[in-house]
C-alpha cells in the first residue's frame, strides 16, 4: 500500500485544493482583469462536473480534505450549488468553501448552504458605491451587500471579507471596513496586490506591515488564529469576536507553510500561484485514465511544486491573471 498523504520535495504536506470552475467573471477588478478582456476559455474546455467530482475524489483519497470553489466568479457557472452538493457528499471531503464576488450571492446563498458549503470568502474593496464601481468596473455594490446579508442570515461561518488594499485608491477606507466587519461578525483579510498578469503588475501596491501596526494599536488587537489555517496572519480583539488577517505575499511571503495546489477551470493543476509549474489533468482524464493513473499523475505533479514564488525578483514572470489560475 502506498502512503496516502501528499508531501512535496520540501516536506510540505498538501491538504488543500482550490478549484476554479470558470475563468469568466461578471466584474473587471482593476488589479485582476483588463476592462476589455474577452479572451475567456470556451465552455467545452472546462472540466465537466463529472470530471471535477472524479478529480476531487482522487485528491480526497490522497489525504486532501479541504476544497474551495473559486473562479473567475464561480456563481456564473450554471448549477454551482449542484456541483457543491456532489462534492460535499464525497468521502474525505471535510471542508468545502467558496470564494465569490457576491454579485449573485443573494440568489444562491440558501442553496449553497444546503449543498454543504460552510465557509465563504467575499471580495469587498470599498463601501463607497462610486469608488466600488471604479474598482470592479460595474455599479453593483448594493447587490454585493445584499449577497453578504443573505449569507449572514443563512449562517455561513466564518464569512471572510477580502479587501485588496490599493495605495491611493481605498487605503483610506480600511478603518470603515474594519467597523463594517465588526458590526456584522465578518472576518476581514487585507491583501497585498500580486503581480499577476498586466493588471496585477500595474496595481497600486501597498506594504501592509505599517497598517498592521496601526490597527493593532488603534483597536488593542492581539495575535490570533482563525479557522482555515491559510496564509493570513491574524490579529484579534481580546474578546476574539473580531479578527483581521494580513495576506502579505510581497512584504512577508509565507511559502514555507504553503499547503495547497490549484486546478484551473480547464483542468491544469498549478503548483503555485506565482510560478508556471503545472500538469494537465484534463488531457489525462480525457485519455481515459483510471483513478490509479490519476493518482500517479497527481503525485508526479506535487514533485514539481516550487519552493516559493518570485513576485519580487521577477514581477513580470506570471502572465496569467488571478481569474485564470483561480484565486
Ligand atoms: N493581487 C492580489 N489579490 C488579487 N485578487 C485578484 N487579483 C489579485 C491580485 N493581482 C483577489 C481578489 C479576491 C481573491 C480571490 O483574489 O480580490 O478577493
Ligand atoms: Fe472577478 Fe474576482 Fe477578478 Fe474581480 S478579482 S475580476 S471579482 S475574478
Amino acid at each position: 500500500m502506498s502512503t496516502t498523504i501528499l508531501q512535496d520535495r520540501f516536506g510540505r504536506r498538501i491538504e488543500y485544493l482550490r478549484l476554479s470552475v470558470t475563468d469568466r467573471c461578471d466584474l473587471r477588478c482593476t488589479y485582476c482583469l483588463p476592462k476589455d478582456f474577452k479572451d475567456f476559455l470556451e465552455p467545452d474546455a472546462w472540466l465537466t462536473f463529472d470530471e471535477v467530482a472524479r478529480v476531487v475524489a482522487v485528491f480526497a483519497r490522497l489525504g486532501v480534505n479541504k476544497f474551495r470553489l473559486t473562479g473567475g466568479e464561480p456563481l456564473t457557472r450554471r448549477n454551482l450549488p449542484g456541483l457543491a452538493a456532489r462534492l460535499s457528499a464525497l468521502p474525505g471531503v471535510k471542508d468545502l468553501s467558496l470564494s465569490t464576488n457576491a454579485t449573485r450571492l443573494a440568489k444562491h446563498a440558501h442553496d449553497l448552504k444546503d449543498a454543504g458549503i460552510r465557509r465563504l470568502n467575499v471580495s469587498l474593496d470599498s463601501l463607497k458605491p462610486e469608488r466600488f464601481a471604479g474598482i470592479v468596473g460595474r455599479d453593483c455594490l448594493d447587490d454585493v451587500l445584499a449577497g453578504l446579508m443573505a449569507a449572514k442570515l443563512e449562517g455561513f461561518a466564518p464569512i471572510k471579507i477580502n479587501m485588496v488594499v490599493l495605495k491611493g485608491t481605498n487605503d483610506d477606507e480600511i478603518d470603515d471596513i474594519v467597523a463594517f466587519c465588526m458590526e456584522h461578525g465578518f472576518v476581514l483579510r487585507l491583501i497585498e496586490t500580486m503581480p499577476l498578469g498586466s493588471t496585477g503588475g500595474k496595481a497600486e501596491y501597498l506594504d501592509l506591515r505599517p497598517i498592521r501596526q496601526r490597527l493593532q494599536q488603534r483597536f488593542g488587537l492581539l495575535d490570533g488564529l482563525v479557522e482555515g489555517g491559510g496564509p493570513a496572519r491574524y490579529l484579534q480583539t481580546p474578546d476574539r469576536r473580531f479578527s483581521v488577517g494580513f495576506i502579505t505575499p510581497i512584504s512577508q511571503h509565507f511559502c514555507e507553510t504553503c499547503n495547497r495546489v490549484r486546478l484551473s477551470a480547464d483542468g491544469i493543476l498549478y503548483m503555485c500561484l506565482g510560478q508556471n509549474d503545472s500538469m494537465n489533468l484534463r488531457d489525462v482524464l480525457r485519455r481515459g485514465a483510471t483513478d490509479a493513473d490519476l493518482e500517479n499523475v497527481i503525485r508526479e505533479a506535487i514533485e514539481l511544486k516550487p519552493l516559493k514564488h518570485d513576485f519580487r525578483e521577477q514581477p513580470t514572470k506570471i502572465v496569467r491573471f488571478m481569474s485564470q489560475t483561480g484565486g
